[in-house]
């Protein structure tokens, strides 16, 4: 597996697996590797692609300096991994490299951000969405693989590829979670014993949530929701609800839709998880 710190190094590796008839796959992360990313780097090669995985904790997207500071980061142990899992490119640049010469750019986010992780996190998407124009730029991947997890990420990078028109296809993948249900996220790390125990709340409530979707009103199933999540007194809900599969806007009512989203964030100590999970008709 090459190593690659420099920007240009990383687009001239690029460059060279595409004059020898390959498609490069892209996983960016942020590093604090687990099952789930790596899930995303099989997927990437079981597709045949040569695969790069950057990791990159990236200021723009923290608007808490604490959280930027606390993110975990283990470069070494990471490289283990992705040479493990069979990654070609690991891409890991200074900050200074990758915004060189950088102004952000004032993406219509098409008001994807308005609900869910937007209020509470603000300028956090104009960060992803800015960073992964700038490791696109670079590594020039022919499919981007995102997980599921992050759900409005992933529909506003949709979005954002499709109205801008980039030339990366993204590749939404499904969420990887732990035997109880917990879905995988590097912040799972920062739970105590207890805590980690209190967090599996919130897929048992996503997926009580999924049994009754279209059979009972929006309203009673948000209720039954919360009431499964005050089990756990301890965590403080920040938002569960349901969604527009597409536009993610809250909804009230089912309509006629044959799909949508139930979405949660709550505190597990220190800890702000997110989740979400499909629901079909
Ligand atoms: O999902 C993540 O880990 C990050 O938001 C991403 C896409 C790597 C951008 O920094």
């Amino acid at each position: 597996m090459d190593f690659i710190h420099s920007p240009t190094t990383i687009a001239d590796w690029s460059a060279k697996a595409r004059r020898e008839g390959a498609l490069v796959g892209f996983v960016p992360t942020m590093g604090a590797l687990h099952e789930g990313h790596l899930q995303l780097i099989h997927r990437a090669k079981r597709d045949g692609h040569r695969v790069v995985c950057s990791i990159f904790v990236n200021p723009l997207q923290f608007n808490n300096s604490e959280d930027l500071q606390n993110y975990p980061r283990q470069l070494e142990k990471d490289r283990e991994l992705l040479l493990d899992a069979g990654c070609n490119a690991l891409f890991a640049p200074e900050k200074e490299a990758i915004f060189a010469d950088f102004t952000p750019t004032n993406y219509d986010l098409g008001g994807l951000d308005t609900y869910w992780e937007g209020p509470s996190r603000p300028g956090h998407f104009s960060g992803v969405v800015n960073v992964v124009e700038r490791l696109f730029h670079y590594v020039r991947p022919d499919f981007a693989y995102f997980g599921e997890k992050d759900r409005q990420q992933l529909t506003i990078l949709e979005h954002i590829g499709r109205a801008y028109r980039w030339p990366e296809l993204i590749v939404p993948c499904p969420t990887l979670r732990a035997a109880d249900g917990l879905a995988l996220s590097s912040r799972n790390a920062r739970l105590n014993a207890v805590e980690r125990e209190q967090a599996t709340i919130l897929y048992r409530a996503l997926q009580k949530v999924s049994g009754s979707a279209f059979k009972i009103p929006v309203d009673e199933l948000l209720a039954k929701a919360l009431d499964i999540l005050a089990t756990v007194p301890e965590i403080k809900v920040d938002y569960f609800g349901i969604a527009d599969r597409h536009k993610l806007a809250p909804l009230s009512d089912w309509h006629d839709r044959t799909e949508a989203i139930a979405l949660v964030a709550a505190f597990v100590g220190p800890v702000r998880l997110i989740d979400n999970i499909t629901l079909l008709r």
